[in-house]
């Protein structure tokens, strides 16, 4: 993008390139002893944080310094995030596997990964995975015109989660064994993950417990407001990494290399003690540029006092489409598929076709590594979908349902649809269809010992039931709601 454009549309909320990192020195060089000792005894590092603190970008400039970085260390670096969408299976750890084998058969890492030991534990892990999450993910979807939606589900054999925690180490030793016969470490790199179900979190945990030789595993999680699942995840030589605010030096350097601007002492050490965390500096800095003010103490004063959180003052700053789309677009969970958001942009199709470039140049949007979208950043579509007013939400959602109906023979992620369908048909108050949907989804996860999911699924359907006055469906929905509680512990 060139200078002009980035001058009316803003640097991207997105994680940060690496090339444009900054500060951080000390936990970039806690991570590289924790690279230099993963050779002889597998490492896991939790980077953790509340919100905006800049745990995806230490992420990013990470994977750069493993993988790119000339003179560096040139390893393999597997990749995958979990989205906020309870229920998605494995669903990250099917991409780490995914990512492997694209690894594996790209020249790149030839002399590491080209073994047949590799090529056949990733076929393995990624049939167990499959098989495992085939109780609940459709090998298919129908759309029946004024009916439910129902998923057609193959009859595959059992497999139990041991086989999984089995499949996935096995992987995982025989990466870093190939790692490390090249004096290499392998950085296997997943985000969120206080957004994965109680299974996703289960199989971490047991990985982190017994991560083999060659293996640096590093994740990040939110903390604060009960985000923190550090305990929870409780592998004995886990480090946490937590991201603190940045400090005076790091702000100065943040705002001259991504914006160009100049920031005094005294501008610094304001910011330092009243808005530290990197997202809030983006949108202070976005704001500063775009509306042309003077980077002093008392302009950065004042745009701190003219907004009620970091991400108002990202949207009060923003001109063209972008807030409009952004509005459109919240009710969706990540990753957002593009004829879906086509549809939310424009549901009778009448208008020009989606320009996806437009979408990510706007700051606010980033395309995923499938050819999906998501919020360039999460507390984006976060604010977003709270200045949704009640009947906003509802018509947003009933557009959502229909549209994934209208789109769901083009896309591949069937679980996604099925559990977005489910998610948008419940919040459009789409009763009946609603009912349906969740408690059959219910008794799937409930079948799959994921009750946390079987709770929620569940629940929306005894609320649906309960708004249509159905009182065979609402005492279903009520004595699976009793199994689920029971085996959920609540
Ligand atoms: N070290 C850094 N140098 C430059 N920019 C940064 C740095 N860290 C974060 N940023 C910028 O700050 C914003 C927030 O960072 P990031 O997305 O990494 O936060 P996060 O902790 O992952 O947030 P969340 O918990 O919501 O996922 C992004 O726009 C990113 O580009
Ligand atoms: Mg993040």
């Amino acid at each position: 993008m060139d200078e002009v454009q980035q001058q009316t549309v803003g640097v991207s909320y997105a994680p940060c390139p690496p090339e444009e990192f900054c500060g951080r020195v000390e936990e970039r060089e806690r991570l590289g002893a924790m690279l230099a000792g993963a050779g002889e005894r597998g490492q896991a590092v939790m980077i953790s944080g509340p919100p905006g603190i800049g745990k995806s970008s230490l992420v990013n400039r990470l994977a750069y310094d493993v993988r790119e970085l000339p003179g560096g260390l040139q390893s393999p670096v597997l990749r995958a995030e979990v989205f906020d969408l309870p229920g998605m299976i494995f669903s990250a750890f099917r991409g780490l596997v995914g990512d492997l084998a694209r690894c594996a058969a790209s020249g790149r890492f030839k002399e590491t990964l080209d073994h047949e030991g590799i090529r056949e534990a990733i076929r393995y892990a990624d049939d167990v995975l499959e098989k495992y999450a085939a109780p609940v993910e459709p090998v298919g979807l129908l759309s029946k015109s004024g009916e439910e939606v129902i998923g057609i589900f193959a009859r595959s054999p059992e497999v139990g989660y041991d086989r999984v925690r089995q499949a996935f180490l096995e992987l995982l030793r025989e990466l870093g064994r190939r790692a490390s016969g090249t004096g290499r470490v392998a950085a296997v790199l997943l985000e969120d993950v206080h957004l994965a179900s109680a299974l996703d979190r289960r199989l971490l945990g047991d990985i982190a417990h017994d991560l083999p030789a060659g293996i640096l595993l590093a994740f990040t999680c939110r903390t604060g407001d009960g985000a923190g699942r550090f305990e929870e995840i409780g592998a004995p030589d886990l480090v946490e990494l937590p991201l603190q605010g940045m400090r005076g030096d790091e702000i100065r350097e943040l705002a001259r290399r991504r914006f160009g601007l100049a920031i005094d002492e005294a501008a610094a050490d304001l910011l330092e003690a009243a808005s530290s965390d990197p997202f809030s500096l983006m949108a202070c800095f976005n704001a500063l540029r775009r509306r042309d003010l003077a980077p002093t103490a008392e302009t950065i004063a004042d745009l701190l006092a003219g907004a009620p959180d970091p991400a108002a003052l990202a949207f009060a700053t923003l001109s063209g489409p972008y807030c409009a789309w952004a509005e459109n677009l919240c009710v969706l969970h990540p990753p957002f598929p593009v004829p879906v958001m086509a549809c939310m942009l424009d549901p009778e199709g009448t208008g020009p076709a989606l320009v996806t470039e437009r979408l990510q140049e706007s700051g606010i949007f980033r395309r995923l590594p499938g050819g999906e979208y998501a919020f360039a950043h999460p507390l984006l579509q976060e604010h977003c979908r709270h200045a949704l007013s009640a009947d906003a939400k509802i018509a947003l959602n009933a557009r959502a349902a229909g549209c994934f109906e209208r789109s769901m023979h083009r896309l591949s992620g069937r679980l996604h649809v099925l559990l977005s369908l489910a998610c948008h048909f419940f919040h459009a108050r789409d009763h009946a269809k609603a009912a349906d949907l969740n408690l059959e989804l219910g008794l799937r996860f409930y079948h799959r010992e994921d009750y946390g999911t079987a709770l929620v699924m569940t629940e929306r359907a005894v609320a649906s039931a309960e708004h249509l006055g159905d009182d065979a469906l609402l005492s279903a929905a009520r004595r699976q709601q009793d199994l689920v509680r029971r085996k959920a512990g609540r």
